[in-house]
């Protein structure tokens, strides 16, 4: 079908007359761009400011903004206290059991993030180390990474859902000096230990995760009287963090001082830690937040739906929100608990404006029904978000109908924990939307759709996407690791100097842009990253499992869904069900539930390039029931037809 034959959805006159974001902006930013980042850049306060804007010399290492420091806490609470809005709520957290929540003014995050800071520099820590963040989505964990923010301190947030083992790979990974976690978590109303896989990721004896020192535990559920407490190491933050003065004074830092690490998936079985610095990043998180959020100081109510574990929580539940000085939601728990309603009576009860979700979490609610969101008086709302993956148009239409009540601009981002903040999105109020396309890139970004060659392919033509200019909060590195740095986002069309985003994308008829999906072996399951080599080293990781091909497969409500198909090792016996569950136990032992396969197909065989590498693509047709593609180069064609069987 031809894009051009869709609905458009023009901003109202009412939300262009209002809003941030000018169409002005793209071509003052094409004009001049680095003066551009220059102007978004003074959003912020400086200690000493910038005289430099971008040195590229280096590439693809960037400098933006280097001769200038800054303190990034400082941009998120001080100054808005010293601005005479301490009193302002910054966070209206919501945890997961109802009638569990609490307000956070600027003031009191001022106070709680320089206990924090107090304690942390107490303990010996200096501008540099690492700190790993292992909690649920409770206050602490924000001030927690404000106060490493603070001081300079590199934090690496792991999203509280991976598994011990994926934990202590991070740990190691970074060095980390201090894990910060809370005793447990809420799960769908129950809580679940936490403390409990940290003790088992840090293990004891010779088996010690040999950088870490302490570990702060934050009391959250209370659930175990007997926790068990290594001491020396463990210390609660009651009784640290909480006794500490809450008089810190900040220390500026140089813009490209590392702000944080997040680890994410890649095309082999070891995560990526992709490494942020300061000011740039936070220029990026601050630009995209006032003009794609259309944030109104004072008026708004934000909620940004993903964890602190992704890069979507750092960037838009952290940094960009903070920065702007916004009041927003942070909630605990999952979105049916303890009912569907939750959500809703969220956005109802705190007057939310402005909602930021992925389109997985659309489709779910599509699937409850109508009726729900019906229920409750969303007129506060005037502006959704969508990001994580492409959204389909007809959960666009949806969400713009049911949960917009048709009035509200629909801002579908586009971006990577690699890229820090939004690359590519409409502007609300300017930009005229088509359902299922994230539109244009922002001003000031730049963003091209080529061959293999890196010939830019004709409108309509699919491509991959590639950004051919450096922009403030690209990501500066790979913790630990140049070389893959160089050989994953800039081997690929090293000549031109792009980067490659690993996203298949076309521009149409009209300038809009569509992304497509991965074009690597990184699967995106409810917005997740996950790589298909991770998923097959942990289900050749049992006994029984000789080899293992993992994809992921069209899935309505979670965009892909992960199939694996194994191969048993010689008299390993297939009890069915059972071996299945286990297998399933084992990825999320060895990564996360998340990670858990929706199917896995024991086969006898699977098909081969005479080179030897498993061909994922057939695989994928199989698995999502197509015709298959050109078989030629298989060594045997007929393995499908036993993988078929094998099916049913
Ligand atoms: C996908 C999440 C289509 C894409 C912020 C990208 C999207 C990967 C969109 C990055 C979107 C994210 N439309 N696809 N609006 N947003 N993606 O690092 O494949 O968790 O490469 O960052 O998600 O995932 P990550």
């Amino acid at each position: 079908m031809s894009s051009n034959a869709q609905t458009v959805f023009p901003p109202s006159a009412d939300f262009a007359a209002q809003a941030n974001a000018t169409a002005a902006m793209y071509e003052r930013a094409e004009a001049d761009p680095q003066e551009f980042w220059a102007e978004q850049a003074r959003r912020l306060d400086w200690d000493t400011p910038f005289t430099q804007v971008l040195d590229w010399s280096n590439a693809p290492f960037a400098s933006w903004f280097a001769d200038g420091k800054l303190n990034v806490a400082v941009n998120c609470v001080d100054r808005h206290v010293t601005a005479g809005k301490g009193d302002r709520v910054a966070i209206h957290w919501v945890g997961e059991p109802i009638d569990d929540h609490r307000d956070i003014t600027y003031s009191q995050l001022k106070d709680e993030v320089s206990r924090a800071a107090n304690y942390l520099a107490g303990i010996g820590l200096q501008a540099g180390d690492r700190v790993a963040i292992y909690m649920p989505m409770v206050p602490e964990a924000i001030i927690s990474m404000l106060a490493c923010a603070r001081l300079g301190l590199t934090h690496s947030v792991v999203f509280a859902g991976f598994s011990s083992a994926a934990l202590r790979s991070r740990v190691d990974d970074a060095e980390a000096k201090v894990v910060i976690t809370t005793d447990g978590q809420y799960r769908r109303g129950a809580p679940a230990p936490l403390k409990a896989q940290v003790d088992e990721a840090l293990g004891s004896g010779a088996d010690a995760a040999p950088s870490v020192e302490k570990v702060i535990v934050v009391r959250r559920t209370n659930h175990d009287p007997e926790l068990p407490w290594v001491d020396g190491r463990d210390v609660w933050w009651e009784d640290t963090v909480g006794e500490a003065s809450p008089e810190h004074q900040p220390e500026a830092f140089d813009a490209e001082h590392p702000l944080f690490l997040l680890y994410t998936s890649g095309t082999t079985g070891k995560p990526k830690g992709i490494v942020h610095t300061s000011g740039g990043y936070l220029t990026q998180a601050s630009y995209t937040f006032h003009n794609v959020f259309d944030h109104k100081e004072g008026r708004d109510v934000f909620w940004c739906g993903a964890d602190i574990g992704w890069v979507t929580g750092h960037s838009y539940l952290v940094y960009g929100p903070l920065s702007n000085g916004a009041t927003e939601v942070i909630y605990e728990g999952t979105p049916n608990s303890p009912d569907e309603h939750r959500h809703f009576q969220v956005i109802e009860k705190y007057g939310v404006t402005t909602y930021y979700i992925a389109p997985t979490l659309i489709r779910t609610f599509m699937k409850w029904g109508r009726e729900i969101p019906a229920a409750h008086d969303l007129s506060s709302l005037r502006l959704l978000g969508s990001v994580g993956e492409p959204i389909n148009p007809e959960a666009w239409r949806w969400y713009h109908e049911v949960i917009g009540g048709g009035r509200c601009p629909i801002v579908d981002t586009w971006w990577q924990t690699e890229t820090g903040g939004i690359m590519v999105s409409p502007l609300p109020g300017v930009t005229a939307c088509k359902p299922g396309s994230a539109m244009r890139p922002l001003p000031g970004i730049s963003a091209n759709v080529v061959d293999d060659n890196g010939v830019p392919v004709a409108d309509g033509e699919q491509g991959y996407l590639v950004l051919d200019q450096p922009w403030p909060g690209m990501l500066r590195g790979i913790w630990g690791d140049e070389q893959r740095f160089k050989d994953t986002y800039w081997s690929r069309f090293a000549e031109q100097g792009w980067y490659f985003a690993g996203d298949g994308a076309r521009y149409d008829e009209d300038g809009a842009l569509w992304v497509l999906g991965r074009v690597d072996d990184v699967m995106n399951v409810s917005g997740h990253r996950i790589s298909t080599a991770e998923v097959e080293s942990a289900l050749v990781s049992h006994s029984a499992v000789a080899e293992a091909a993992v994809i992921g497969a069209a899935d309505e409500t979670t965009g892909q869904g992960i199939v694996a198909f194994v191969i048993l090792m010689e008299g390993a016996a297939d009890t069915g069900e059972e071996l299945i569950k286990a297998l399933r136990d084992q990825v999320a032992v060895d990564i996360s539930p998340i990670a858990k396969p929706r199917e896995i197909n024991v086969v006898p065989e699977l098909p081969k390039t005479r080179s030897g590498k498993i061909m994922r693509r057939l695989l994928k047709d199989v698995a999502e029931g197509r015709e298959l593609g050109d078989t030629s180069t298989l060594v045997d064609p007929s393995v499908f037809e036993a993988i078929r069987a094998r099916r049913g």
